[in-house]
């Protein structure tokens, strides 16, 4: 009997369950609704960057699934390109879903990009939910159970770092030995209300599930900060800090620049517009032909990019300032770089428009 039921529940797991983002709000409303906003529910159907840089890479192949669509339950097909994303199919649509990342068992390092290891849930049986809440209520849709990794290094297995078939790396936001603590802290801060509708066990915060990022004013003015010091009367000294755990740049189509102007009332009579230092981005180099989309990239071309809690010092001349001259140093971001918005045919778009993070003004005494 005992090896029959264990035959029967390992036939059982190949058809795999799947609950879908919409029917966790029947319990986790306000949660949804924050999970909604957030980019984690973006993808191929309802983010126009992601889906035209994924289709001028390939139209056949959708390898991207992995961490953009890994609930998938065609994940394989897609990524060899058998299949393609297919709206009507929940388990693409919903993205970066509550499910998937609530099923995550192990982070798995790797090179290229870790691997997430997902439980298996049987059929039949309610779906086990991980989470990371002391003694969670009673419910009849799923029940809880208490990981370790939800506090720890849920966020490693899409964010940690990835890298293209060349082995270049394009993105890497996470050290080696670093965890998730940091990240939920400044990402998924508590906000006021309980995590489900019925609340019985009276909870008054719950973990945002916004994670706000380079959209939110309120986030980009936490990213830097921004000090100006004056010496000699000519000698202008920006320090300018990244006050995040990451390099300012973890994403290939960004942009972002430390604008410094000189103005005498108001007119601009200088400005650091052609130090390239002040620039932070990535271009690459496909052999020696130049490229925007890092996919088939060999090497960089450029590369500026500031370190996790790290600083840069920025040292500039300019003769002449005179009592009431305002030196008004910023700190702006661009969600895709205008090479990028030209290569994938968005021009038109804002995606390119300078988003204001900082702004510091000195008036010289
Ligand atoms: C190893 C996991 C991983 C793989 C594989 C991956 N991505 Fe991403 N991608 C991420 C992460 C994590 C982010 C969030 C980083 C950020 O917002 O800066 C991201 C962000 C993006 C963004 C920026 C979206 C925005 O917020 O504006 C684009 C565009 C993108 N990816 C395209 C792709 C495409 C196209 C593919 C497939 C060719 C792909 N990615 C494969 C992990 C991955
Ligand atoms: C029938 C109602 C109901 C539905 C539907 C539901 N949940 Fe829950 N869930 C609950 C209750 C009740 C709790 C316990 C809340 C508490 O103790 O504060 C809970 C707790 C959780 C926890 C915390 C577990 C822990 O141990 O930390 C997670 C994660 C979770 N749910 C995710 C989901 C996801 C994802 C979905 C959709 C796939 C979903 N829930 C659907 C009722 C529901
Ligand atoms: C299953 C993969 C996966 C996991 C796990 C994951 N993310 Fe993401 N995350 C992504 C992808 C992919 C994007 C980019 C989505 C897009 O813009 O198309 C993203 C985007 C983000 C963004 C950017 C939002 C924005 O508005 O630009 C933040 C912040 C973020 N994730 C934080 C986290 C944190 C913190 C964790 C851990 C608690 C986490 N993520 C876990 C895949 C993942
Ligand atoms: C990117 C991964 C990710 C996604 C997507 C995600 N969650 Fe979570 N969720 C987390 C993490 C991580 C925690 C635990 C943070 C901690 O306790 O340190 C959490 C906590 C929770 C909790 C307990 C919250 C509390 O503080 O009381 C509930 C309930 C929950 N999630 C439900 C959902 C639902 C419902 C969705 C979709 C609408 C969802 N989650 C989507 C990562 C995710
Ligand atoms: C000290 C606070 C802090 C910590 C710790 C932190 N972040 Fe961030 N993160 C921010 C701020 C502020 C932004 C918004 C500014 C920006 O986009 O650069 C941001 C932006 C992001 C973005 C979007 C970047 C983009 O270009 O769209 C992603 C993805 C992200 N963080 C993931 C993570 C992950 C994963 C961790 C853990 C390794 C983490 N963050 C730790 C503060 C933090």
């Amino acid at each position: 009997m005992k090896i029959i039921s264990l035959f029967l529940l390992i036939l059982l797991n190949v058809s795999a369950v799947y609950l879908s983002n919409k029917s966790c709000k029947e319990c986790h409303k306000d949660i949804y609704n924050e999970y909604k906003y957030s980019y984690h529910s973006k993808g191929y159907f309802n983010d126009i960057l992601h889906r035209k840089v994924a289709d001028k890479i390939s139209l056949k192949k959708y390898d991207c699934a992995t961490c953009h669509m890994p609930a998938s339950n065609n994940i394989k097909e897609m990524i060899s390109g058998k299949d393609r994303p297919n709206q009507q199919n929940i388990t693409n649509s919903d993205a970066i879903s509550c499910f998937f990342c609530h099923e995550i068992a192990y982070v798995k390092k790797a090179h290229r990009f870790n691997i997430n290891i997902v439980t298996k849930q049987v059929e039949g049986y309610k779906p086990s939910l991980y989470g990371s809440l002391e003694n969670p209520d009673e419910n009849d849709k799923h029940s809880s159970l208490n990981n370790p990794l939800y506090n720890k290094n849920v966020c490693k297995g899409c964010h940690a770092h990835k890298r293209n078939e060349n082995g270049l790396l394009i993105f890497q936001t996470m050290k080696k030995d670093e965890n998730s603590k940091e990240c939920i802290k400044c990402h998924m801060p508590y906000i006021p209300g309980g995590n489900e509708n019925m609340n019985k066990r009276a909870r008054t915060k719950h973990r945002s599930h916004y994670f706000k990022g380079i959209r939110s004013s309120e986030m980009r003015k936490k990213s830097v900060s921004i000090k100006i010091n004056l010496n000699k009367k000519d000698n202008i000294i920006i320090t300018l800090k990244n006050k995040m755990s990451h390099p300012l740049i973890v994403q290939a189509a960004r942009e972002m620049f430390l604008q410094v102007l000189v103005k005498r009332g108001d007119k601009v009579i200088w400005s650091n517009k052609q130090d390239k230092n002040s620039y932070f981005k990535y271009e690459y180099l496909k052999g020696k032909k130049d490229i925007v989309i890092p996919y088939t990239a060999t090497s960089y071309k450029w590369y500026n990019n500031l370190a996790g809690n790290s600083s840069k010092e920025y040292n500039y001349k300019v003769s002449g300032l005179k009592k009431g001259d305002k030196i008004i140093a910023s700190f702006y971001m661009i969600i895709a770089k205008k090479s990028c918005l030209q290569d994938i045919d968005l021009r038109g778009s804002d995606l390119d428009k300078p988003l204001l993070a900082k702004q510091v003004i000195l008036i010289v005494k």
